[in-house]
């Protein structure tokens, strides 16, 4: 069949080379892709938010299967437009329709969710412009840090976590009468703040059987040591050592499972992947937040170590069979580390060329914000390459992403020395 990725990051670039390689894959294209995408596939150069384009598109080359790689598509309901359209309802859409992507789309809507079934997560309450006085009064109820977040898509800017009552109170200010987010703080989830080690779940279901893929731990601060601002991820390792069997355990009974129950109780209906934001309290795992894709450089290590064909688990939604696959995990370690350009998360410049990228051997590197002109490949965005690598044991698979990456040069490139820093 011919199959179309929608986006252009690191992450769509994993997924490309996974389609690529299945047997039930004739043509694939990626929408817009990236220079890595490129070699591999075919890139259409739409806006993947224009679903009339991306229809005409797909009409055009035949496609019977669409992987959705970031949420904004979904959250715009792109799922809905394409199974609601007699010319395009036979294609499949991997990714949940629009009731179900308001988990990422609003955080207001995913903590009902939680609180609903009993989903252990961070205390929290609601606030608006009309009730910001009740806000200031939630916040002297909570101890710092104040944790707030702006409850639509704020392109992962949108939770600020501050130290002192009065930038708290500032802040919610902002947010909910500045509208420092615009539309996505005209809400603001304010939650207690749980101390505890991140770590993420990813789950893939056909809305009555889930697989739990393997967890993922990710780099999210420009700086070692994270420290400075948030970026999209600066690194990840899979699988996350300190997820044992017993917490693996309880995360599957306490989380997952009522999660895909409670989606069932809704009446949501989801086929495609949900990404679970954790936070390890004492070894209590509670939920900071749903996302309904993949993340990335997540996928950059997550993929790589699931050795089925990817495309016959999709096509296992259509008569929601994925019980009947068994998944097989690489059981070794993997570990991405991401080459940024010189200033972000900040300003940077772009169409600086990239060398070296076929001195490295050992790794694969995933493009992201790159594209080809030419012979040559030059930077495109913030986070340009996620280079990632097998070993034994997490530290051993970064040394060869760190050996790799060396091999890689341009102009202002920066990335983290210090990925795993502290497991
Ligand atoms: P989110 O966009 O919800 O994942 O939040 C971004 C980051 O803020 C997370 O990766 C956490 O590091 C942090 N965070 C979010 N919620 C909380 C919380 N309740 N307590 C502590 N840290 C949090
Ligand atoms: N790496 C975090 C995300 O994809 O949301």
């Amino acid at each position: 069949m011919n199959i179309l990725i929608l986006g252009s990051g690191g992450r769509e670039h994993a997924f490309a080379l996974k389609v690529a390689s299945s047997k039930l894959t004739e043509k694939l294209f990626v929408a817009p892709g990236n220079s890595g995408t490129q070699q591999i596939a075919t890139n259409v150069p739409i806006d993947i938010n224009d679903f009339e384009e991306v229809k005409r598109t797909s009409l055009k080359l035949g496609i019977s299967m669409i992987i959705v790689g970031p949420e904004d598509p979904l959250v715009n309901g792109i799922h809905d437009f394409f199974s609601k359209d007699e010319q395009t309802k036979s294609i499949a859409i991997i990714g949940p329709k629009q009731n179900a992507a308001s988990l990422e789309g609003s955080k207001d809507f995913a903590k009902k969710f939680l609180v609903r079934h009993n989903i252990p997560t961070a205390a929290y309450a609601t606030f608006t412009r009309e009730n910001l006085n009740e806000g200031f009064e939630f916040l002297k109820t909570l101890t710092p840090p104040y944790v707030l977040k702006a409850d639509g898509l704020a392109a992962g800017k949108g939770v600020l976590i501050l130290d002192n009552f009065d930038d708290a109170k500032n802040q919610l200010t902002e947010m909910l009468v500045g509208e420092k987010f615009g539309i996505a703080s005209s809400k603001v989830v304010i939650e207690e703040f749980l101390d505890g080690i991140e770590l993420s779940c990813f789950v893939l279901t056909d809305g009555v059987n889930y697989k739990v893929l393997p967890t993922a731990k990710d780099y999210k601060r420009i700086g070692e040591g994270d420290t400075g601002l948030n970026t999209g991820g600066m690194g990840a390792i899979s699988p996350v050592p300190f997820a044992n069997e017993k917490l693996l355990k309880k995360i599957e009974q306490n989380i997952i499972v009522p999660t895909i129950q409670g989606l069932k109780k809704d009446d949501i209906d989801y086929q495609g992947f949900i990404f679970i934001g954790l936070i390890n309290v004492n070894n209590e795992p509670k939920v900071i937040e749903y996302n309904v894709r993949m993340g990335d450089p997540e996928t950059e290590v997550v993929l790589p170590r699931i050795q089925n064909d990817i495309v016959e688990i999709f096509q296992s939604f259509k008569n929601k069979t994925l019980d009947k696959i068994e998944l097989n995990v690489d059981h070794r370690s993997a570990a991405t580390v991401v080459l940024v350009s010189g200033g972000y998360p900040s300003n940077y410049n772009k169409g600086i060329k990239i060398t070296g990228i076929d001195h490295v051997v050992d790794s694969t590197v995933y493009h992201a914000g790159a594209v080809q002109k030419k012979e040559d490949v030059y930077t495109n965005g913030g986070r340009v390459l996620a280079i990632t690598s097998f070993g034994n044991n997490f530290q051993e698979a970064l040394t060869n992403s760190y050996k790799s990456a060396s091999r890689v040069n341009f102009e202002g490139m920066y990335y983290r020395k210090d990925i795993g820093f502290d497991l």
